[in-house]
This record gives C-alpha cells, structure tokens and sequence, in this order.
C-alpha cells in the first residue's frame, strides 16, 4: 500500500489497494440523514466478508434476478435510479463519503426501495468478500479522475483492480465505465482492453460517444467538470 489511509475513512483497512480518494467526510449530515444512519442503514448495509465468501443473492428480502454493483456512487441517482426502475434486481452500491451516503439512504427511504444494499467504504473491499462469478453488472461512473501524473496511481481502474472486478462477474456479465476526461478515458480503456476476460462491446463511435439508453444521469456529471464529453464503455465479461 502506497498511501496511508485519510484519518477520516470509514473503519475498514485497506490490505491490498492503496487509496483511491481523498477525503470521506464533507458537510455535517442533517439530522434527518444522521436518522437514517442511525435506522435505515444498518438494515440494509452489506457487510466486508472474508474473501470470496458472501453470496450477494442472500442479502436481500427477495430473490434477486440480477445484482448490481455500483462503485462509488457519489449521491447515489444512479444507484437509486436504476433500482427504481428495476425493481426485480438487487443492487448494491459501495461509497466512503458520508454526505453521499447520507443522500443515498434518504432517496431509498423516500422511494420506499427495498431492493438496495450498501456499505460506506471501499468497494474494493466490499468486492473481495463476495463470491466469485456472483455479479451481473458492475458500474463505474464518473470515477475521480485524480489528473496530476503522480496521482494517476489513486485512480479506481488499475490493472488489478480491473482484475477483481472481472473475477467477481458471471460470463455474460456486464461491466460499464463513464468519464469526461480525455485522459482518463484512454486510461482506463488501455486497461479494460488489455484483460482478456473482457469484451467491450462497441463496434461504432457513437456507441461509446452517445449515453446508453438505460443511463442515469447523475448530479455530477451534469456539472461538466471534465475535459470531454462524457464516454460509456460497456464490455461483457467473458
Ligand atoms: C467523482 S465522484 C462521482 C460519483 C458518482 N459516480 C456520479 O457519477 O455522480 C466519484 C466517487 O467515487 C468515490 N470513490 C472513490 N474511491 C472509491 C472506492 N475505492 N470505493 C468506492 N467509492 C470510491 C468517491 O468518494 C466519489 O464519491
């Protein structure tokens, strides 16, 4: 491990990853989402196993034909979005920053979702308890950049991370990464592309370069704070 970990990360120890953000903590929760802390989340958080241990189907109340897992969803309108619409999946999304966790767990609770699961931390940590070939989808959406050269190391797609995320979806699965930034973009497609469990599945430019119809858009993405327009890639896991 390169880096230490942020005096203010949530409680798991990163054993094998060095740090891929920078601060956990943001405003001061509203007493409204210090409730749901305090309530909700601890009913749906989805907890660190040991490795290659949890099979995510049993973490939820009913029977999930697909699980999602969604890496650092910020606020959480994705996350959220797409369970709404998919109420038939179960859906798991994995942030450390509290105020996002905080807006997450307001959403579930406002739209009544019971088919979320979540954990503020690592979602690498997250991902290394779960069994093997257990995820139909994972996302990745507009990941921190971290632009600075001595920085790029903090970057969530590395190639062994690329390598974990692979070993924990079924074949057929399907993996979805979103930037706006040009390098970032390249970056993570040079390492996708160079696992050979991975298919990505664009044939044309506007594959990549047009949002995906079941895309939800996000807060963040929608303040450009990127050098490009936003990219999808979709690879299935072979
Ligand atoms: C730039 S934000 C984008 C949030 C969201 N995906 C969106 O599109 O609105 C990236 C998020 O990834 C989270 N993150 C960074 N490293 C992470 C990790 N190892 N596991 C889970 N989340 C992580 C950060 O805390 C941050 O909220």
């Amino acid at each position: 491990m390169e880096d230490k970990q942020p005096d203010n990360a949530p409680g798991q120890a990163l054993l094998t990853f060095g740090k891929t953000f920078g601060r956990a903590g943001g405003r001061p929760l509203s007493t409204r989402q210090k409730g749901f802390f305090a309530d909700l989340y601890p009913r749906i958080e989805i907890p660190i196993a040991p490795a290659n241990s949890l099979d995510p189907s049993t973490l939820f109340d009913h029977d999930p034909a697909e699980i999602w897992f969604e890496i650092g969803f910020g606020g959480g309108e994705h996350l959220t979005g797409q369970a709404q619409r998919h109420p038939q999946i179960g859906s798991i999304g994995v942030e450390p920053f509290a105020e996002g966790v905080g807006k997450a767990l307001t959403q579930i609770s406002e739209l009544e979702l019971t088919n979320v699961r979540l954990n503020r931390g690592d979602a690498r940590d997250v991902l290394l308890g779960l069994k093997d070939e257990t995820l139909d989808r994972i996302f990745i959406m507009f990941p921190d950049p971290w632009p600075k050269t001595r920085h790029h190391k903090r970057r969530i797609v590395q190639h062994d991370s690329v390598a974990l995320f692979v070993s924990k979806l079924k074949p057929g699965g399907r993996l979805r990464f979103a930037t706006d930034v040009m390098h970032y973009a390249d970056w993570a497609l040079e390492r996708f592309c160079a696992n050979d469990r991975l298919d990505w599945t664009a044939t044309a430019a506007d594959d990549w370069r047009i949002p995906p119809q079941d895309h939800v858009t996000t807060r963040y993405q929608t303040k450009n704070l990127g050098d490009c327009k936003p990219v999808y890639f979709d690879f299935i896991r072979l």
